[in-house]
C-alpha cells in the first residue's frame, strides 16, 4: 500500500471519530473525550484542518476544574452513559465544572506538545492569538500539578490512579495496587473465582477479546480505587491522608519535563511571563527525574511516593526520559542500548510496552506487552532531539510499516504485528499522519 493511501486512511479515521468539537478515541468502546487522546488527535487534525485542531484543544480546556486540573475524561452527555457519570460523580467536588461531567483525575500532561504542533500549522498572527488563549489555562494546569501533586516540593508529581498514567494496567502499578488497595471483597471474588461475573458490567470485553483487555480482577481494583477517590471528593489532602498508595510515575514525569520546556518556549513567543514559582518547580523536575535512575538496571523507574522506593520493574515507561530530553548522554546511551536489545525491546514490531524478557510480558494484553503508536511517536521525537537520528529513523519506519500493513488499531502484537484492541483508533491515525507528513 502506498503512503498516500495510508494518509487517506488516517484522515478517514479521524473524520469517522469526529464529534464536531472533539474526537472520540474510537467508536466502539471509547465514546468520551480523553485528555492525551485529544492532544494526539489535534496533532493529526492540524494537517487536515487547522481550525478543527484548535477546536480540539479548546474543547479539552473547557473541562478544566477551578483548581486547574484538566480531567482525563470529559464524559459524553448522552443518557446512554449515565453509568459512567454515576461512577465518577465529578459533582462531589466543588472544583469541578458546573456544566460538564468529567472524571476526577488527570492524564499525561502533553497539552503543550499539542498546542505547539497545532500552532506550527497556523499563520503567525493566528498562532499567537491561539497561544494567548490557550496558555493561561495551560499554565494554571502545570501550577496545579505542582501545587497539588508535589506536596514535598521534590520536583516529581505523584499520580493516584493507574489511569492517570495512561498506561492503565502497566505491571508495576498493578502490583502496587494489589499490595496496597485490595479490599477484602475483591480478595473474596478472587478466591471464589467469581471474576468472570465482572464481564456482565464491561462494555469492552463484549466487542474485543478479553485476553486483549485489562484482566477482570485488575479492572475491579481500578474501579474500587475510583470509588475511594470519589469518597474523598477528589480532595488531594484527604486522599493522601493515611493512604498507602501514590506513585511518582516515570513516564508521566518525563512528559511533564518535556512539556514544561515547550510551555516555556510558547510563553516566550507569546510574550507571557511565567510565574517565578512555576519556573523554580520546572527546574527542580529536571533534576529530580535523575533520582529515578537505577544504576544496576541502567534504567529509570517509577517511585512509590509513600516509601520512596523505586519500583524496579522494567516497562517502556523506563525509556520515557528519552522524550524528556534532559538526561545525560551517558544515561541516554544506556537506555538506547536496551531499546536496541532484541531480548528486551527491539522485537519484530518495536516497541513493546513490557520487554519480552520480563515475566509480565504478554503479547496480547493492553499495556502489558503490545506496541502502542503514541509511545513510539514520543520515543521517536525524543531520540531525534537527543541526537539518535538512526534509531529515530528505524523506529519511524517500523512504526509506519506496522500501521500500513495491519490497519489503524489501538495497539499491536509486537511479535506478529496483528492489530489488537479497537479498530479505527484516533491517535494511531493522527500520529501516523504526523510521521508521514513531517
Ligand atoms: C485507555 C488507555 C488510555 C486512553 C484511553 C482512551 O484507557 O489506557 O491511555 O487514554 O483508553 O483511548
Amino acid at each position: 500500500m502506498k503512503n498516500s493511501s495510508l494518509s487517506e486512511q488516517c484522515q478517514e479515521t479521524l473524520k469517522l471519530n469526529d464529534r464536531g468539537t472533539h474526537t472520540v478515541p474510537a467508536p466502539m468502546v471509547y465514546p468520551h473525550q480523553w485528555l492525551w487522546d485529544s492532544c494526539f488527535a489535534a496533532i493529526g487534525w492540524a494537517y487536515i484542518d487547522a481550525d478543527r485542531a484548535k477546536q480540539e484543544i479548546l474543547s479539552l480546556l473547557k473541562g478544566q476544574w477551578s483548581n486547574g486540573m484538566i480531567p482525563h475524561m470529559i464524559l459524553s452527555d448522552s443518557p446512554d452513559f449515565n453509568k459512567e457519570h454515576g461512577m465518577w460523580r465529578s459533582w462531589v467536588s466543588s472544583q469541578s465544572p458546573d456544566k460538564l461531567s468529567t472524571s476526577g483525575i488527570t492524564q499525561p500532561p502533553v497539552v503543550a506538545e499539542a498546542i505547539n504542533r497545532v500552532g506550527k500549522q497556523l499563520p503567525k498572527i493566528h498562532r499567537l492569538a491561539f497561544y494567548k488563549k490557550t496558555l493561561p489555562p495551560l499554565i494554571k494546569y502545570h501550577q496545579w500539578l505542582y501545587n497539588e501533586r508535589d506536596p514535598h516540593n521534590e520536583g516529581l508529581v505523584l499520580q493516584i490512579h493507574p489511569y492517570e498514567t495512561g498506561f492503565d494496567n502497566t505491571p508495576p502499578w498493578m502490583h502496587q495496587l494489589r499490595e496496597h488497595n485490595l479490599p477484602w471483597w475483591i480478595t473474596m471474588v478472587e478466591k471464589l473465582k467469581l471474576d468472570g461475573l465482572v464481564n456482565l458490567f464491561r462494555r469492552d470485553t463484549k466487542v474485543i477479546p478479553a485476553n486483549e483487555r485489562i484482566a477482570n480482577l485488575e479492572a475491579l481494583v481500578c474501579w474500587d480505587t475510583i470509588r475511594r477517590l470519589r469518597r474523598k471528593n477528589y480532595d488531594i489532602e484527604k486522599i493522601l491522608h493515611r493512604t498507602l498508595f501514590a506513585i511518582e510515575d516515570v513516564a508521566f514525569n518525563s512528559m511533564l519535563v518535556r512539556n514544561n520546556s515547550i510551555l516555556k518556549d510558547l510563553a516566550k513567543q507569546a510574550k507571557i511571563i511565567l510565574p517565578d514559582d512555576l519556573l523554580v518547580h520546572m527546574a527542580s523536575s529536571e533534576k529530580a527525574l535523575e533520582d529515578l535512575w537505577d544504576e544496576t538496571y541502567a534504567l529509570y523507574f517509577s517511585r512509590d511516593f509513600m516509601t520512596n522506593n523505586l519500583l524496579r520493574e522494567p516497562t517502556v515507561a523506563s525509556l520515557m526520559p528519552i522524550y524528556a530530553g534532559t538526561i545525560s548522554k551517558d544515561r541516554a546511551d544506556k537506555l538506547v542500548a536496551i531499546l536496541n536489545s532484541s531480548k528486551a525491546f527491539w522485537l519484530k514490531h518495536p516497541v513493546p510496552t513490557v520487554p519480552k524478557n520480563m515475566p509480565a510480558f504478554d503479547q496480547h494484553r493492553y499495556w502489558q506487552g503490545p506496541t502502542w503508536i503514541n509511545i513510539n511517536w514520543l520515543l521517536i521525537d525524543g531520540l531525534k532531539r537527543m541526537g539518535y537520528a538512526n534509531e529515530a529513523t528505524a523506529l519511524k519506519s517500523h512504526t509506519l510499516e506496522l500501521v500500513r500493513d495491519n490497519g489503524i488499531w489501538e495497539y499491536y502484537n509486537p511479535l506478529t504485528g496483528q492489530g489488537l484492541g479497537s479498530p479505527d483508533f484516533s491517535w494511531t491515525a493522527a500520529l501516523a499522519l504526523d510521521l508521514l507528513e513531517e
